[in-house]
Formats: structure tokens, C-alpha cells, sequence
């Protein structure tokens, strides 16, 4: 367990992930019913972008700076997630954003394996009522909880893929998720290095028998030997999602550099 995520916080993959989430947690809060976010692979909760690790790589220096000052006509999603990014004192991560957005009737299981990130962040969410911290493997505890008791939500999957069979660890517990929470929402991410790997990744979930699914397809110029294209891939996305990531897509593109897709993989609108 070698990845940190401090070395990529806030570059163009989180924006774009990050968006995301909060287009997804906005449509939860349409309806007063009770939501549960399940965020298996949750990272620190906060990140110093001024610190050692985000000036090593610069990856946020090409990412969520270059989002500062951003004004004008924009989706909500992606003011709702700038006005976060620019508030916390350092780059906030999945877990600090759902915290952020939860109602007092929501709830928030965040799940780090790692000791040390894992310390941070139960620091992070502790001010959050709705919020608990776990210290375990994400996959099997984030399978284990499901179906949540509100019986609406997200789940999260956002692992490092440091070990090779990640493809398919991820896959597997997305089916067994899938298998318990039919109705949840769950929106994976993955690296795109090779079309070939990424079709058979999204092919695996969907053998699973799904019925709505697309892919989020971003992609920078990246230096080489940098990783410049991921994938978003989203089940069950709430109706009117795919819109709000072209739109969102739209405005940050050009400072970004970032050119994304959005494609229904199965079903549609
Ligand atoms: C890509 S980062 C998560 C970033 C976070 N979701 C965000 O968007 O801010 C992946 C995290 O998974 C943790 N991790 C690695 N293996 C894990 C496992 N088996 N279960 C839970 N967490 C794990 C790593 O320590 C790391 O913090």
C-alpha cells in the first residue's frame, strides 16, 4: 500500500470525479427521503496542495488551479463543487464533499484502509454528525453494508490501482454490490492506459446484467509516462447526469485542456 493520494489531489481526474459526485448527491436531495453515501476507497478527506507531495508531481497546479477565478453561466453541480474546493483550506476529497452536502436525515460511511490516511481522516469527518469513518478493505466492507437501511444512495469505488488485479477486484465487487443494491447508484473509477482494458472492465460490470450504465471519458495532454486519460463509470446515473457532465465538460475545458465524453454504455435517458 504505496499510493497516496496527497501526489494526485486535485488534478484533472478528481474535477472531473469530484463533479460528479455532487451531480449525483444534488439529485439525491431532490427528494426529502434519506440517502447513504458509501465511499469504499476514501483517501485522507483533505489535501494541502501547497505541501510536498502535490508540488512533486504538480498535478493539481494543472488541475484545480487552474478552475480559480472561474466565473460566469455554469452548471450547479460545478458551482456547487468549485465553491467547496475555494472554501476548505486545502483540496477536500470525496469523503469531505459528501460530508459537506449530507442532510441531517443522510449519512455518510467512509471506508481507508491505509493507518495513516485513515487517522486524518476520521480528524476530517469528525465535526460531521452524519458521517462515520472505517478502518478496513473497502470492497468487502462496502458489500457488506449493503443495502443500506435508507435503501437510497451511492456508492463510491475510487481504489488506486497499485495492484494488477484491480480491473478485476473492482468489477467483482461492483456485481456483488450491484447483486444487493439494485436500485443504488455507483459510480466507479478506473485509468484508461489501453481502450482494450477499459471495454473489458466496463464488460465484466455489465455482464452483471445492468440495464442503464455510461462512461465518462476524460482525456489531457499529459507529460510522459503521466497518466492523461480516465474513466467515470456510472450505474444507474440519475436522469439528467449525462447532460450536467457535458456541460460542466464544456466550461472547464478550456482551461483544463481536458476533452470528456459521455457515452450510455446501456440503456439511456
Ligand atoms: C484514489 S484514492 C481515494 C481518493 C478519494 N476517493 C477522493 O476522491 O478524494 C484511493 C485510496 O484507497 C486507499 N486504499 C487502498 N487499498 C484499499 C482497500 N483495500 N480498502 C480501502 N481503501 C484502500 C488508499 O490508501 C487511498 O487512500
Amino acid at each position: 500500500m504505496n499510493y497516496r493520494h496527497g501526489y494526485h489531489a486535485g488534478n484533472f481526474a478528481d474535477v472531473v470525479k469530484h463533479i460528479a459526485l455532487v451531480a449525483i448527491l444534488q439529485h439525491l436531495k431532490k427528494k426529502d427521503a434519506a440517502f447513504t453515501v458509501l465511499d469504499s476507497h476514501a483517501g485522507r478527506g483533505r489535501y494541502d496542495l501547497t505541501g510536498e507531495q502535490a508540488g512533486k508531481t504538480g498535478e493539481a497546479r494543472a488541475g484545480i488551479a487552474r478552475l480559480n477565478g472561474l466565473s460566469g453561466p455554469m452548471p450547479e453541480a460545478l458551482a456547487t463543487y468549485l465553491s467547496l474546493a475555494r472554501q476548505s483550506h486545502a483540496y477536500p476529497g470525496s469523503p469531505l464533499i459528501a460530508a459537506q452536502l449530507l442532510r441531517s436525515q443522510d449519512r455518510l460511511i467512509a471506508i481507508e484502509k491505509h493507518p495513516e490516511e485513515f487517522a486524518v481522516l476520521k480528524d476530517v469527518l469528525m465535526p460531521f454528525r452524519g458521517a462515520t469513518v472505517e478502518n478496513a478493505d473497502g470492497y468487502a466492507r462496502a458489500v457488506k453494508l449493503l443495502p443500506p437501511p435508507s435503501r437510497r444512495g451511492l456508492v463510491l469505488m475510487d481504489p488506486p490501482f497499485e495492484s494488477p488485479d484491480e480491473f478485476s477486484a473492482l468489477a467483482k465487487a461492483l456485481r456483488e454490490g450491484l447483486r444487493k443494491f439494485a436500485t443504488g447508484i455507483f459510480l466507479a473509477w478506473y485509468p484508461i492506459k489501453s481502450q482494450a482494458e477499459a471495454d473489458g472492465f466496463t464488460g465484466e460490470v455489465l455482464a452483471g446484467g445492468i440495464t442503464k450504465a455510461l462512461v465518462v471519458d476524460t482525456r489531457i495532454t499529459a507529460p510522459e509516462g503521466k497518466l492523461g486519460r480516465s474513466g467515470l463509470l456510472v450505474i444507474t446515473p440519475p436522469s439528467g447526469f449525462a447532460a450536467t457532465m457535458q456541460d460542466a465538460a464544456r466550461v472547464i475545458a478550456t482551461r483544463l485542456g481536458t476533452a470528456v465524453t459521455v457515452q450510455w454504455i446501456t440503456g439511456s435517458e
